[in-house]
């Protein structure tokens, strides 16, 4: 069923944003626990750079809940920005995460969902561990 679902994302993601538009695409949760707690307050910096079960999670969690905007394997069609050219370093960590949280919207329209509260932070830092290892200069 998820994977019908995905698949179907992905086709409507291909030809437009119109599927988008009806906000019927629901995050898929992230199991976290075997990641080690950060505590409740957002990070700027990710402290869970080059952790192997943080990459393997936040490949997941891509596939799951961002590549059907930005693209299968960071590789984008076009909908969002190609997230494998986002800077490593940790002014990379800081625009990462914030987008992550808080999403983006201008004059009314939302370009993405904000995912912070849904998905949680360390699901978010485990996906940016797995862009690390997708990027491109
Ligand atoms: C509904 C489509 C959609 C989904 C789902 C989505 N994004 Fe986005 N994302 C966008 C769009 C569109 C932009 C560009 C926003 C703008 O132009 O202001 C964006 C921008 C970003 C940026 C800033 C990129 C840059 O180069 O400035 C990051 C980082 C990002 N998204 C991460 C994620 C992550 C991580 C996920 C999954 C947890 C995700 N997005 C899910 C549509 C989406």
């Amino acid at each position: 069923m998820l994977a019908l679902f995905a698949a179907t994302g992905l086709a409507a993601a291909s030809i437009g944003n119109a599927v988008f538009a009806h906000g019927n695409v629901l995050p898929q949760p992230v199991d976290t626990t075997a990641l080690p707690d950060i505590g409740e307050a957002w990070l700027v910096k990710n402290p869970y750079r080059g952790n192997a079960t943080a990459i393997k999670i936040g490949e997941s969690a891509y596939g799951q809940n961002c590549a059907r905007c930005h693209g299968l394997e960071a590789m984008s069609g076009g909908i969002a920005p190609d997230l494998r050219y986002l800077d490593v370093a940790e002014v990379g960590d800081e625009w990462f995460i914030d987008r992550y949280q808080h999403g983006s919207a201008r004059d009314g329209k939302v370009y993405m969902p904000p995912l912070g509260d849904v998905l949680g932070q360390k699901a978010g830092w485990a996906i940016r561990s797995w862009l690390d290892t997708k990027h491109q200069d």
